[in-house]
């Protein structure tokens, strides 16, 4: 077993490392009014982040996930709503498009995506099917040559902002998850209406928004894969998911602890700096073995998708292990800024915020627990 990135991982992880650096101007102001870090996602195309995995044919950079984890981590660290908006559009709109879109749709459709011309978004869950993702109320009847969308998504990440949207539908209610499907939805068509931004705890600057769907004619060739296949593509999606928020949160709590070391260095109390208490130390400790455990867990199932192996399980565990760790070191990490932890100037307050839906969105961590025993128990 070899523990050392090769150049090229290294040198992305410098670049990504780079890039976040100037991501911290305004990112308290855009937290505190919600504001889209639109050159964040501009500058994120034009280095190749958003086409990170795709290949260089379609316009994308041509890495693997190993990367994607590398660059994730570092932008996380210092903006985890960038990191969101980035692993949204890679991990749930052009995976699944590379993988299994037609000649034409990737022309049409994953060139601009990869190239960061313009933003994507997965739009599963509804009301009434979040965790339960197959009691899709969406429904796209077939009528021949169009199917005719009717409904309403939640929760959905870049809903505001996005170009492309990949809308999952039941077409054979009678049929139950095999008869849904899966649509390439473009922003502006008759019917398509964007809800309200809803107003987040956290990762504030990344928008989430309803969507409606009244009457809404999607020509067939928008369609991914055969009659029946959208709830397999929805699960096949969120497995590579997963290892992007495994990755949003490991850096999540890397930022934190980051954070929390240098504070613990420079501030004194009972006349010598607060890192040389015990309290602190044991604090700082149990962080460093934590997070490391959540890099293991995330790089390995980074490497596992690379090698084309199965990697369901493997994604599973390391969001669950990486959102747990974010919640629980990130709130350390305020414990350890005492008052200052508390003030936005400070940033550990917004990662402590930010970490809470790692816990939530692709599966909350109860839906990662149901992963990983059905894979262990099969
Ligand atoms: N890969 C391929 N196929 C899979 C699969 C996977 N990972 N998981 C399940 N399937 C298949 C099964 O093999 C089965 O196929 P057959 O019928 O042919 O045998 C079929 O799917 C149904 O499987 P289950 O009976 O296990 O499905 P279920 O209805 O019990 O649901 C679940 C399983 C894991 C709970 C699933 O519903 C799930 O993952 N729920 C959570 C959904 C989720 O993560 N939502 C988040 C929304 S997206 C989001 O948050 C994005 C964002 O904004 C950032």
């Amino acid at each position: 077993m070899y523990f050392e990135l090769s150049e090229e991982h290294k040198m992305i992880r410098e670049a990504a490392r780079e890039f976040a650096q100037g991501l911290k101007t305004g990112v308290i102001e855009r937290d505190e009014a919600a504001l889209f870090p639109y050159a964040a996602v501009k500058a994120m195309g034009e280095l190749g982040f958003m086409g990170l995995m795709v290949p260089e044919a379609y316009g994308g950079a041509g890495m693997d996930t190993l990367a994607y984890v590398l660059a994730l981590e570092e932008i996380a660290k210092i903006d985890a709503s960038a990191a969101v908006i980035m692993s949204a559009h890679n991990s749930l709109v052009l995976w699944g498009l590379n993988a299994y879109g037609t000649e034409a749709q990737k022309q049409k459709y994953l060139i601009p995506l990869a190239t960061g011309e313009k933003l994507g978004a997965f739009a599963l869950s509804e009301p009434e099917a979040g965790s339960d993702a197959s009691s899709q109320h969406t429904l796209a009847a077939d009528k021949g040559d169009y199917y005719l969308l009717n409904g309403t998504k939640n929760w959905i990440t870049n809903g505001g902002h996005a170009d492309v949207y990949l809308v999952i539908a039941q077409t054979h209610p009678e049929l139950g998850h095999k008869g849904i499907n899966v649509l390439i939805v473009e922003k502006g068509v008759p019917g398509f209406t964007i809800g309200p931004k809803e107003n987040k705890l956290g990762i504030r600057s990344s928008d989430t928004h309803s969507l409606l769907f009244s009457d809404v004619r999607v020509p067939k060739e928008n369609r991914i894969g055969e009659d029946g296949f959208g709830f397999t593509f929805a699960m096949k999606t969120l497995d590579g998911g997963r290892i992007g928020i495994a990755a949003q949160a490991l850096g999540i709590a890397a930022g934190a602890y980051d954070l929390a070391k240098s504070y613990a260095k420079a501030r004194k109390t009972f006349g010598k700096p607060i890192s040389s208490h015990q309290a602190i130390q044991f604090k700082l400790a149990d962080m460093e073995v934590d997070i490391e455990a959540s890099r293991l867990l995330t790089y390995k199932a980074a490497w596992t998708k690379d090698q084309g192996l199965p990697y369901s399980k493997e994604a599973a565990v390391a969001k669950l292990h990486a959102s747990e760790v974010a919640m629980k070191h990130s709130i350390e990490a305020v414990q350890i800024h005492g008052g200052y932890g508390y003030v936005k100037e400070y940033h550990v307050e917004r990662l402590m915020r930010d970490a809470k839906i790692t816990q939530i969105y692709e599966g909350t961590s109860e839906i990662q627990r149901l992963v990983i025993a059905r894979e262990i128990l099969k």
